[in-house]
């Protein structure tokens, strides 16, 4: 382990103890902590400032970020240098979103061109669909099915229902899962005549999007006559999608340097380009390209992703807390934990540096979530008296979209308040033993009912605050986790853009199929998997 880790575990061996809270000072001060250990980026608030975090471990952490080379690699990735070393690819799925006249190159060849083409193909598209000049065999289109699993749906279901209140297009349906059960349920109602199916996959070899588009064909060919002319494809992967049988010019291709879970900001968003239309969607990209100012142009000590990105390094590597829980106080983000879960998990979830050494220190943490207030009544009561800490990121908005309802949102934004409140001041035995002797209680049967309701609070948190869920902030939101996960992985030293980590499963799947077939024996098969099979082969 570096040095620059080795410092920051002793700081916080000798800090661990202390109140988060006294470190507000006393008086009037106490607004100057939540002022330093905050952020600005645009117009949104990140505070940092109810954690364990002090002068001295920021500027630790700080140094850890410079000497991990965080401005040279960042430098690397915006100018197209293959980063993605074990892959020998790019990761330049800031193209997608940036400036008008960008040039951006790979191998010496500006590939903003090929963006902007392929945008406008979209755009063009979309247009026709949603003005009903593209129509199924039934008339205008209605509903649009996107088929795709991972960075294919996660990032383009989240943002859909993100951003319904600017959805004015044809009704979005997400189908991932190879359980029958989900593309069942999702045809379930639909008019083939009507719809139009938009089969998402990077590679289009993905066994899941792949025989979920099958399904779809066959139920689409059960009335409409040219069921091809009704499916659109997003790859890229040309020769696999003209194979299947669609039209080149309903294929939107996109190059190896945009990642799976990067990939929402060009044709792998084209289901949110038909909800929302092409001027919303221009407006999120906007919202990424001013994080991606922001993140190449501040200082690191100002940088929101930068930041976001140390507390989740102190949280994680040097206090050891395993899990990072996602609270969004927006219920229209409720996919955004699981959308996190990938571009977190899938990016920073390794166990070797980037030169193929064990790290000394875990990799990225465990990302779960739900939308407050829904989870302070399910897994909240662990959060606040577990034995285990969370850090807990929330975020929220100062408007809601339905003004008619705005004493709701004041009741969600201060429940969202009043939980990092809570985690942070805590219950004392005595505060817990005032309040039971108020109501009655006394001697042996006092101290034990207090105890039941101290909180020990003193647990972190973050506020991610912003104005209002709209598209622009949608992708500023959205950038800026992308970078935080760039900015923890450089100081990890992994490949954050690989995902050998998922090959391994798929590869033995395919082998279990003609055993639970009843094709192939079980030879070389462990005994619990031979008994499993037993049990499901029909
Ligand atoms: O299995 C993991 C993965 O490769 C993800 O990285 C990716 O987002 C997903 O599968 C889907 O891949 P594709 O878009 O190629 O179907």
């Amino acid at each position: 382990m570096s040095d620059k880790f080795a410092a920051l575990k002793a700081h916080h061996a000798k800090v661990a103890d202390r109140k988060i809270l006294d470190l507000f000072g006393p008086g009037a001060g106490h607004q100057a902590r939540a002022h330093q250990f905050s952020a600005r980026a645009g117009e949104m608030l990140l505070d940092f400032s109810k954690t364990n975090i002090d002068e001295t471990a920021l500027g630790l952490l700080l140094t850890l970020a410079e000497s991990a080379g965080v401005v040279t690699q960042r430098a690397a990735m915006f100018g197209g240098e293959k980063i993605n070393e074990t892959e020998g690819r790019a990761v330049l799925h800031t193209a997608l979103r940036a400036a008008e006249d960008a040039v951006v190159r790979v191998d010496g060849r500006d590939v903003m061109p090929l963006v902007r083409a392929i945008r406008g193909r979209m755009v063009a598209f979309v247009n026709d669909v949603r003005s009903g000049a593209f129509k199924g065999q039934g008339g205008p289109i209605t509903d649009v099915i996107n088929i795709g699993i991972g960075g294919s749906d996660l990032g383009p279901a989240m943002a859909t229902i993100a951003l319904s209140p600017y959805g004015d297009g044809p009704k979005l349906h997400y189908v991932s899962n190879v359980d029958g059960a989900h593309i069942a349920d999702t045809l379930k109602g639909l008019d083939p005549e009507t719809t139009l199916v938009i089969v998402a996959s990077k590679t289009f070899t993905t066994i899941e999007t792949m025989t979920n588009a099958d399904t779809a064909k066959a139920w689409m060919a059960q009335k409409v006559v040219n069921p091809a002319a009704q499916f659109c494809a997003v790859s890229t992967a040309g020769d696999k999608t003209t194979a299947y049988g669609i039209a080149p010019e309903r294929v939107f291709g996109f190059e190896d340097w945009v990642g799976g879970r990067y990939s929402l900001w060009g044709p792998i968003g084209l289901g949110v380009m038909l909800s929302i239309g092409p001027e919303a969607f221009g407006e999120f990209l906007a919202g990424g390209l001013a994080m991606d100012r922001h993140f190449l142009t501040e200082p690191l000590a100002t940088s929101m992703p930068v930041l976001l990105a140390l507390v989740g390094i102190w949280h994680n590597q040097i206090c050891d807390y395993a899990t990072r829980a996602v609270l969004p106080y927006d219920q229209r983000l409720s996919r955004l934990p699981a959308y996190l879960q990938q571009l977190e998990m899938e990016s920073n979830g390794k166990r070797v540096s980037m030169d193929g050494v064990d790290l000394p220190y875990n990799s990225g943490p465990v990302v779960w979530g739900e939308p407050g207030t829904n989870g302070q009544h399910a897994f909240y009561q662990l959060i606040h008296q577990g034995t285990r800490v969370v850090p807990c990121e929330f975020l929220v908005a100062k408007q809601g979209h339905e003004p008619d309802l705005a004493h709701q949102h004041l009741l969600l934004v201060s429940n969202c308040l009043a939980q990092s409140e809570a985690l942070l001041r805590g219950r004392s035995l005595q505060e817990a033993t005032a309040i039971m002797a108020k109501k009655g209680l006394t001697g042996a049967e006092l101290d034990r009912q207090a105890r039941h309701r101290v909180f020990p609070g003193n647990r972190p948190t973050t506020t991610l605050a912003y104005p209002k869920l709209t598209p622009f902030t949608l992708g500023q939101i959205i950038a800026l986790y992308e970078h935080r996960v760039f900015v923890e992985g450089v100081i990890l030293g992994i490949n954050s853009y690989d995902q050998w980590g998922v090959e391994l499963g798929k590869e033995l799947a395919l082998a279990l199929q003609p055993i639970l077939e009843g094709k192939a024996g079980t030879d070389g098969k462990d005994g619990s998997t031979v008994a499993l099979v037993s049990y499901l082969r029909i």
